[in-house]
């Protein structure tokens, strides 16, 4: 979640020479901004240095990051607006990214898995109708109620194009993809049912994914992860809200399977002291008895927590798996079984 940043000094040095959209753009600035985290902290996996919003660019809409956050000016609101949208090629249009990743898989060598992503379709249309990060994206509900056709019709060119782009940097060498779904808790069960529910199926469809895991993060969504889990993805990843174990339960009597699960602590546990940070994370792991789970934040990382904190969570959490009984830990977690598909 959001492992490069403004907490990283060496971040804001890179982000005082160049703008976001450059970082985003220029594979070696990229590279080394992704870099940044795993050198400073240590994690096991490194995320690549994007977007969510770059797709939406690749599709035909300007995007402009400024101090207020994402902008998109020219929104979606009409059929003739979906109609313009373009089919893009990842190979093409966001030829920085894979390069990025290839790059950035190259020097991380085979130990260290390289994680793409892209937005989940709904969060992805909500800064396309809106036109930016609006608090409860008022347009894009409109467009869900008063044209359902022509949003399932906008869910589904995302979905489809992110299934290509997705594709793209497995092929380039992302070893999982994470899927970001941060506003899926706008919704209500039956709409997340009517609307996302299909647009991530046909996605997981068209990705078709084989051995790839897909990593589903959405926020504020305890009413919708049992839904979630029957949308193809392999993991679902879940803000501080959740109690892990419950939810393992939970899926594990719905679906009959042991679900890979990622989170979840409190992005603001890291205002803490360090006794209280490490607490937190093996709070969190003792919910799952560190089985086929991923330890990280409920959310991204806040822009003014000490690198120290930081730090402190990552190290905490490698230490207690490693002091983990073996009859506890289960198997260790790069071989935790993980299924792929429905169930
Ligand atoms: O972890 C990483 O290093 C990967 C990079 C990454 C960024 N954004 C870089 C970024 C990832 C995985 C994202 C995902 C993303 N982007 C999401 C989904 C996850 C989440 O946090 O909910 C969303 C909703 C966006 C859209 C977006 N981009 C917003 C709302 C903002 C502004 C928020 C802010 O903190 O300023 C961005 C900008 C952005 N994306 C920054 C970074 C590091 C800050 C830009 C800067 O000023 O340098």
């Amino acid at each position: 979640m959001r492992q490069a940043g403004r907490y990283l000094p060496e971040y804001r040095a890179v982000r005082a020479r160049h703008s976001f959209l450059e970082v985003c753009k220029t594979p070696s600035l990229a590279l080394e901004v992704s870099l940044q985290p795993f050198l400073a902290l240590g994690m096991d996996a490194v995320i690549v240095f994007s977007d969510i919003l770059i797709p939406a660019e690749a599709m035909g809409l300007p995007i402009h990051f400024g101090d207020g956050g994402p902008e998109l000016p020219e929104k979606i609101r009409g059929q003739g607006d979906v109609d313009r949208l373009r089919d893009f090629d990842p190979e093409r249009d966001t030829r920085f990214l894979l390069d990025a990743i290839s790059e950035l898989s190259r020097s991380l060598g085979p130990e260290v898995p390289v994680l793409g992503f892209a937005a989940a379709p709904w969060t992805l249309a909500c800064y396309m109708v809106d036109g930016g990060g609006h608090a409860g994206f008022p347009h894009t509900k409109r467009m869900l109620r008063a044209q359902p056709e022509l949003f399932h019709q906008l869910l589904r060119h995302i979905a489809r194009n992110t299934a290509r782009y997705l594709q793209a940097q497995i092929a380039s060498g992302a070893s999982a993809v994470q899927l970001f779904d941060t506003w899926a808790g706008e919704l209500s069960r039956h709409d997340y049912d009517a609307f996302e529910l299909p647009a991530l199926q046909e996605l997981l469809t068209h990705l078709n994914p084989g051995d790839t895991p897909v990593i589903y993060y959405s926020k504020s969504s305890n009413h919708l992860l049992e839904s979630a889990a029957r949308s193809g993805v392999t993991v679902l990843s879940v803000d501080w809200r959740v109690d892990l174990h419950e939810l393992r339960a939970m899926l594990l009597e719905r679906t009959n399977r042991l679900w890979p699960l990622q989170g979840n602590v409190d992005p603001a546990v890291l205002y803490s002291p360090e006794a209280a940070i490490r607490a937190a994370a093996h709070s969190a792991l003792s919910e799952t008895s560190g089985r086929a789970h991923i330890l990280n934040l409920g959310h991204g990382i806040l822009p003014d927590v000490e690198v120290g904190a930081a730090r402190a969570f990552i190290e905490a959490g490698q230490m207690r798996l490693h002091d983990l009984p073996a009859e506890d830990a289960g198997p260790a977690p790069a071989v935790a079984p993980i299924s792929t598909g429905n169930p």
